[in-house]
């Protein structure tokens, strides 16, 4: 679908008639990562996911990317599908675009699941980590830079255990265009600040937190989660970064229940 001038790549599961969800991948993955999740989910919700620009096959353009441009495309994406109070759920990167989203829009939105995130911008240490990544991804290529970062994401145990399935994660990440890689980095560090409108947040909200997360820490989470008005919390057990993908069920139940509350 074109959406402000790039092509979107957009998948749609479930029936239009039920409530719907919208599903926003994190760095350096794809939509894919929400496979497991949406499987189940799309008997009961319309399930949307799609790739950021330069992921899959959404076009990347010349990878000067920044936050707003994500949060226009979402809205855009809202929009041009029709989506009526639409429940927003993003992971990391993915969170950063719903916050930033959250303080836009609220009113045409109707649920926020915000999992392994943060409100606050990054600190310098994180934009000298960034600046690094790009570097490497000009030194030594895209695979080098997806398995520096990756493995970061999953604990070593889910590693251990799923070698096969991890290897082409990593293999499909260090596929993407090193323009988009690097365009997300910016737009990363350069994104802006959403916990002052954390209190103001005035929809149902989930947040969700791998036990072992050491880039979202769970005790920011939590601290977040008491920000907002009546947002309920939980540690998902088994996971690190990437919950979708370490613990699809305990994920997927939590987000089924939450909907479920919803009118
Ligand atoms: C992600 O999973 O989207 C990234 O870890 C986010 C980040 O690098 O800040």
């Amino acid at each position: 679908m074109e959406i402000n001038g790039a092509e979107i790549e957009i998948s749609k599961a479930g029936n239009k008639d039920n409530k719907s969800i919208v599903f926003i991948h994190g760095f350096p993955f794809d939509l894919t990562m929400w496979n497991n999740v949406i499987d189940s989910l799309k008997t009961d919700f319309y399930c949307v996911s799609y790739n950021i620009r330069g992921f899959g096959k959404s076009s990347g353009g010349d990878g000067q990317f920044t936050m707003e441009m994500f949060v226009d495309d979402l809205e855009e994406i809202i929009k041009k599908l029709k989506l009526n109070k639409p429940i927003i759920c993003g992971l990391s990167m993915g969170g950063y675009i719903t916050l930033r989203a959250i303080e836009r829009f609220e009113k045409i939105l109707g649920g926020l699941i915000l999992c392994d995130t943060k409100a606050e911008p990054d600190s310098n240490e994180a934009k000298l980590k960034r600046a690094e990544g790009i570097k490497n991804i000009n030194l030594k290529g895209a695979k080098n830079f997806a398995e520096e970062f990756i493995k970061n994401c999953f604990s070593e145990d889910f590693i251990k255990k799923n070698q096969n399935f991890y290897d082409n994660i990593v293999s499909n990440s260090a596929k993407t265009n090193p323009l988009a890689l690097k365009g997300c980095l910016l737009a990363m560090a350069g994104r802006t600040d959403t916990t002052e409108y954390l209190s103001k947040i005035d929809i149902p909200t989930l947040i969700l937190c791998g036990e072992k997360d050491n880039l979202s820490l769970p005790t920011l989470m939590k601290e977040m989660s008491r920000e907002i008005k009546n947002a309920e919390f939980y540690i998902v057990p088994n996971a690190a970064h990437v919950i979708a993908v370490e613990n699809p069920s305990f994920t997927t139940q939590k987000i089924r229940t939450f909907l479920n509350k919803l009118n």
